[in-house]
C-alpha cells in the first residue's frame, strides 16, 4: 500500500513535446449528461481538456449539446439520436453505431472514453410508450457490446456503474471504475457500513471481480488494480458538492487519452483532482467552492507538480 506523493505524481505526468499537435494528446469520447444533468457533461468535458486532452468530443442529446454547446466553444459534439428529439432515451444500436464509427476515426493508441456522468437512468420522456426506451440501459448495453473487442480505456462512473450493476456484464480490457461508496455498495451488493470499514479490501474485490481500475472515491480515495493499492492524501470537504465526481472523470479519462496507462491516470486524476480542492478552498472557503470553480483550479494544482 503506497500513500500517493508530489514526485511520484509528477513523474506520472506525461511529457508534451513542442513538435506536436491536439492529436499528439489524445482524443476524449465523452457519452454524458442527460435533461436533468446537462452539468455533468459539461464538467466532465472541460476537466478532460484541462488536464491536456488535445480534443473533447460529447455525445449526448441533442438538447443537452446545444445547452453545452452555449457554456463552451472548446467542444466537439456528437448528438445522438432519441426516440424523441431533444430527449435522453437514446436509441440504442443507432446510437452505439454513431459512436463507435467516430472512434474508427481516430487513432485508437491516443483515446479513451469515458460512460455515465449525468446520463440520467430514468427516461425523462415519461410517456414513452416503448418499455424498451424507458431509460438508457439498453444503450449502455449495446454501447458496451460494440466496445468487447476495443482496448482504448473506457472510465465507468454515476449512471454507467448503476447499470453495470443491474446484471452482470463482460467489460472491455482497459475498463475503470470510479463508484462512490453507495455505487460500490450497488455493484457488490455489501453495505456501505461495511465497505467504509475496510474500503482498501472492497476496492480490491471489486477490481478483480471486474477485472478493472477501481477508484473508491470519498476522503482518502483508494485506487487499486487489485494488487497494488494506493491512496490519496489530497482533498478536503470542499469536495463534497455536487458535479465534482463529473470533473475527476473528466480528469481521469483526458490523462488515459494522453497515452497515460489507466492505474497512472487514475493516481493523476485523483491526487491533482484533491490538490485543486485544497487550493480552491484556501482561496474561496470549503463552504463555498463548486464544481464549476474546482476546474479552473486544476492548472494551478498542474503548476505545483511542474
Ligand atoms: N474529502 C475529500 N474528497 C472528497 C470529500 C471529502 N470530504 N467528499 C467528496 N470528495 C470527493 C470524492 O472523493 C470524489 O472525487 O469528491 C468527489 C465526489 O464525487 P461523487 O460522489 O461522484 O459526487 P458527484 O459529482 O455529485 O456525483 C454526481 O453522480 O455518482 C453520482 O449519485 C451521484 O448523482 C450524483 C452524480
Ligand atoms: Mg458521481
Amino acid at each position: 500500500m503506497q500513500i500517493l506523493a508530489l514526485n511520484a505524481i509528477a513523474a506520472m505526468l506525461p511529457t508534451r513535446s513542442e513538435q506536436s499537435h491536439k492529436a499528439s494528446f489524445g482524443h476524449v469520447f465523452n457519452v454524458a449528461g442527460s435533461i436533468n444533468y446537462p452539468g455533468a457533461a459539461y464538467l466532465s468535458s472541460i476537466s478532460a481538456l484541462r488536464v491536456g486532452a488535445g480534443y473533447v468530443t460529447l455525445a449526448s442529446s441533442l438538447l443537452v449539446c446545444q445547452r453545452v454547446a452555449a457554456q463552451s466553444p472548446d467542444l466537439v459534439f456528437l448528438p445522438l439520436p432519441s426516440v424523441h428529439e431533444a430527449a435522453n432515451d437514446f436509441l440504442p444500436s443507432e446510437s452505439a453505431a454513431q459512436i463507435l464509427s467516430q472512434l474508427k476515426r481516430v487513432n485508437t493508441k491516443l483515446c479513451s472514453m469515458s460512460i455515465g456522468s449525468g446520463l440520467g437512468r430514468i427516461a425523462q420522456t415519461a410517456r414513452v410508450a416503448d418499455e424498451a426506451h424507458t431509460d438508457n440501459y439498453a444503450f449502455f448495453c449495446a454501447l458496451l457490446h460494440g466496445l468487447q473487442q476495443e482496448t482504448l480505456p473506457i472510465v465507468l462512473d454515476a449512471d454507467g456503474l448503476n447499470f453495470l450493476s443491474r446484471k452482470p456484464l463482460t467489460l472491455p480490457e482497459n475498463c475503470l471504475l470510479t463508484p462512490h461508496p453507495k455505487e460500490l455498495s450497488r455493484l457488490l451488493a455489501v453495505s456501505v457500513a461495511h465497505i467504509q470499514a475496510d474500503r482498501v479490501k472492497y476496492a480490491q474485490q471489486a477490481a478483480l471481480q471486474f477485472n478493472a481500475i477501481v477508484v473508491l472515491k470519498g476522503a482518502n480515495t483508494v485506487i487499486t488494480d487489485g494488487k497494488r493499492v494506493f491512496i490519496n492524501p489530497t482533498g478536503n470537504s470542499a469536495l463534497a458538492k455536487a458535479g465534482t465526481g463529473d470533473v475527476l472523470t473528466g480528469m481521469i479519462t483526458g490523462f488515459c487519452a494522453q497515452g497515460v496507462s489507466p492505474l497512472n491516470a487514475a493516481c493523476l486524476g485523483v491526487y491533482l483532482h484533491g490538490l485543486a480542492g485544497d487550493i480552491a478552498a484556501l482561496a474561496l472557503s470549503p463552504y463555498s467552492m463548486l464544481a464549476s470553480d474546482l476546474i479552473n483550479f486544476i492548472p494551478k494544482a498542474l503548476i505545483r507538480v511542474l
